[in-house]
C-alpha cells in the first residue's frame, strides 16, 4: 500500500487563492477544495475564511458539518497528510508579557496581535443574533490577565459609614441573577473610513468593532447597595479599574455616572457569563462590568475594584481618550477638558454583505447588515439605496422585540431587491433612524476627529454587476 504525499503547514498555508488552488486540513489529513468552494451551500466567501489552514475552528462554529455526508464529500478532495511534526502545538516566548494570552480564532481580522485587537469578518458579523464568543470582536489595551477564579477577589469600596466589601465569585453568585442582551461597540468602529479622509491615531477598525451577547450577573445597583452607597444628590461616578496593567503598573480603568449604575433599569451588569458560559479570559473573565447602550470602553474587563468618586475615573482612558472633537482640532491644539467623555453613541448602521468591490449577478442582490443606536434607543427603520442615495428602499428588520427605551441591543436587516438589466455596477448605501429620529451623516468629512472615533457616516459598498 502506497503511504500518501506528506505537506507542510507552510505548504497547505500558501494554497488560498484561486491561482495556488485552495487547501485545507481537518485533522491531519489536507485536502484540495478548489473545485468545490463555488458549490459550498454555505456560499465561496465563508469556506474561503479558512482557506489554507484547519476547517476545524470554523466546523466548531457552523456544527451543520457535523454530519457523515459532509465528511463523505470532503474525503473526496483528499489529497494527502500533513508531516507529525507539523501537529505539535505552538511554542511560546516566556519572556513576552502576551506569551500568556489565550488562543484565539482564526476568522478574526487582526488589527494588532500584542495587545490583541480583532474584529470578526463582516460575512460572520451578521450571519448570527448573538455573535458566537470565539469571534466576538476583541479590543484590548494592555496583555490579558491569568486571573485564579478560586481567589479572585472584586473590592467594593463603601461609602464613608458603609461597608468596603471583598467580593469572592460564589459571593457574586448570591446577588440576583440579571441577564441581558447588549450589542458593544467599540467608540473606534468604522475608523478606517475616516483615515481615507485624513490620517488619525488608532487601530484601523473595519465595521465590525460590534458584537453582541447575552451577558449575565450581578446588578452593578443591588452590589452598591449591599456596600451602603445611595443615589445621593451632588454629582458622583463609579469608577472601575481592571486587573490588567501596563510595566509601570497602571491598570485600565474607567466611570460610568452614578445615576446611571443605581438605576436598577439601566441594568449595568457585573457579569460573570457570556452566552451561558463563563466569560472567555479576552472578554474579561471572571467579571467584568456591562454598561447597556454605552461606549465598549466603559466595559471595563477583568475588574477589580469600584469606588464611588466625586470626580470622573482620572484613567488615560477616561480622560485623554475617547472623546470627540471639531475637524479642525489637531494634536497641537487639542485640548482634552474641554469634551466631555463618550458614554452613550450615536446611531450607527453597516452593511456587511455585499462586500465593497465584490462582483455580483445580475438579477438579483441581497443586502445585509446590521444597525444600532446608543442609550437604548430603537433603531425604527433602515433606508437601503443601490443608487448611491438617489431612491430608498426601506430593508426588512429582524424581529426581536426590545422593551421601549431599553432596545440594548442592534437589529440585523436584510434588503432583496432586483438589479435592473444592464446596470454595470451598484452604489449601495444603508442608514439608520433610531426612536429619537436620529439619522446619520450623509459623508465622513464634516465628522472627522483626530483620533477617529464616533465614525457613523451613511456606510457605502461599491459592486459590480455581470449579466
Ligand atoms: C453548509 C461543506 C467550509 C459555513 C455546508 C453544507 C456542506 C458544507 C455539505 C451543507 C450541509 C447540510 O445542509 O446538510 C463544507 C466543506 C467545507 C466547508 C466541504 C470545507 C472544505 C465552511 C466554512 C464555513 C462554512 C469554513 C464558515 C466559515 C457553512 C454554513 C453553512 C454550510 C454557514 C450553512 C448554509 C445554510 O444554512 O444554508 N457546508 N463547508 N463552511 N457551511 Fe460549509
Ligand atoms: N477593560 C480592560 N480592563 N482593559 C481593556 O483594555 N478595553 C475596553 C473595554 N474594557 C478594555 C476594557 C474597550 S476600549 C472596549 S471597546 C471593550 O472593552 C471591548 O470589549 P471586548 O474585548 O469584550 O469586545
Amino acid at each position: 500500500q502506497e503511504s500518501p504525499p506528506l505537506y507542510t503547514k507552510e505548504e497547505v498555508y500558501s494554497h488560498r487563492s484561486p491561482e495556488t488552488g485552495i487547501w485545507v486540513t481537518l485533522g491531519s489529513e489536507v485536502f484540495d477544495v478548489t473545485e468545490f468552494v463555488e458549490l459550498h451551500p454555505g456560499g465561496p466567501s465563508k469556506l474561503m475564511l479558512a482557506a489554507g489552514g484547519p476547517l476545524e475552528p470554523f466546523w466548531a462554529l457552523y456544527a451543520i458539518h457535523n454530519q457523515p455526508h459532509v465528511y463523505e464529500l470532503l474525503a473526496q478532495y483528499k489529497i494527502g497528510e500533513l508531516k507529525p511534526e507539523d501537529s505539535a502545538p505552538p511554542t511560546l516566548e516566556t519572556s513576552d508579557p502576551y506569551a500568556h494570552d489565550p488562543m484565539r480564532h482564526p476568522a478574526l481580522k487582526v488589527n494588532s496581535q500584542r495587545p490583541f485587537n480583532a474584529e470578526p469578518p463582516p460575512e460572520l458579523l451578521t450571519e448570527n443574533y448573538i455573535t458566537p464568543n470565539p469571534i466576538f470582536f476583541t479590543r484590548n489595551h494592555l496583555p490579558v490577565p491569568n486571573l485564579d477564579p478560586d481567589t479572585y477577589r472584586l473590592h467594593i469600596v463603601g461609602p464613608p459609614g458603609g461597608q468596603s466589601l471583598s467580593l469572592s465569585l460564589c459571593d457574586l453568585y448570591m446577588f440576583p441573577k440579571h441577564e441581558v442582551t447588549v450589542t458593544l461597540q467599540c467608540a473606534g468602529n468604522r475608523r478606517s473610513e475616516m483615515t481615507q479622509v485624513k490620517e488619525v491615531r488608532g487601530l484601523e477598525w473595519r465595521t465590525g468593532a460590534i458584537s453582541t451577547a447575552r451577558w449575565a450577573g450581578a446588578r452593578l445597583c443591588d452590589v452598591l447597595a449591599q456596600a451602603g452607597h445611595q443615589l445621593s444628590e451632588k454629582e458622583a461616578h463609579v469608577c472601575f479599574e481592571g486587573l490588567d496593567s501596563d510595566p509601570t503598573g497602571t491598570a485600565y480603568g474607567a466611570s460610568i455616572p452614578l445615576a446611571r449604575a443605581m438605576d436598577p433599569e439601566a441594568e449595568v451588569l457585573l457579569a460573570y457569563e457570556m452566552n451561558g458560559q463563563p466569560l472567555p479570559r479576552d472578554h474579561g473573565f471572571p467579571v467584568r462590568v456591562v454598561v447597556p447602550g454605552v461606549v465598549g470602553a466603559r466595559h471595563v474587563k477583568w475588574l477589580g475594584r469600584v469606588s464611588v468618586e466625586p470626580e470622573e475615573s482620572y484613567s488615560h482612558w477616561q480622560r485623554r481618550d475617547y472623546k470627540g472633537f471639531s475637524p479642525s482640532v489637531d494634536w497641537d491644539t487639542v485640548d482634552f477638558d474641554s469634551a466631555p467623555s463618550i458614554q452613550e453613541l450615536p446611531i450607527q448602521s453597516a452593511i456587511t454583505e455585499p462586500r465593497d468591490g465584490e462582483t455580483i449577478e445580475s438579477g438579483e442582490v441581497i443586502v445585509k447588515g446590521y444597525a444600532w443606536s446608543g442609550g437604548g434607543r430603537a433603531v425604527i427603520r433602515v433606508d437601503v439605496s443601490l443608487d448611491g442615495g438617489l431612491t430608498w428602499h426601506a430593508a426588512d428588520l429582524d424581529a426581536e422585540k426590545q422593551p421601549p427605551r431599553k432596545a440594548w441591543a442592534w437589529r440585523l436587516w436584510q434588503l432583496q431587491a432586483s438589479v435592473p438589466a444592464g446596470q454595470k455596477e451598484l452604489n449601495i448605501v444603508c442608514k439608520a433612524v433610531d426612536d429619537s429620529y436620529n439619522v446619520q451623516p450623509d459623508t465622513v468629512a464634516p465628522i472627522w476627529n483626530l483620533r477617529g472615533v464616533l465614525s457613523n457616516a451613511w456606510h457605502r459598498v461599491h459592486v459590480h454587476v455581470t449579466s
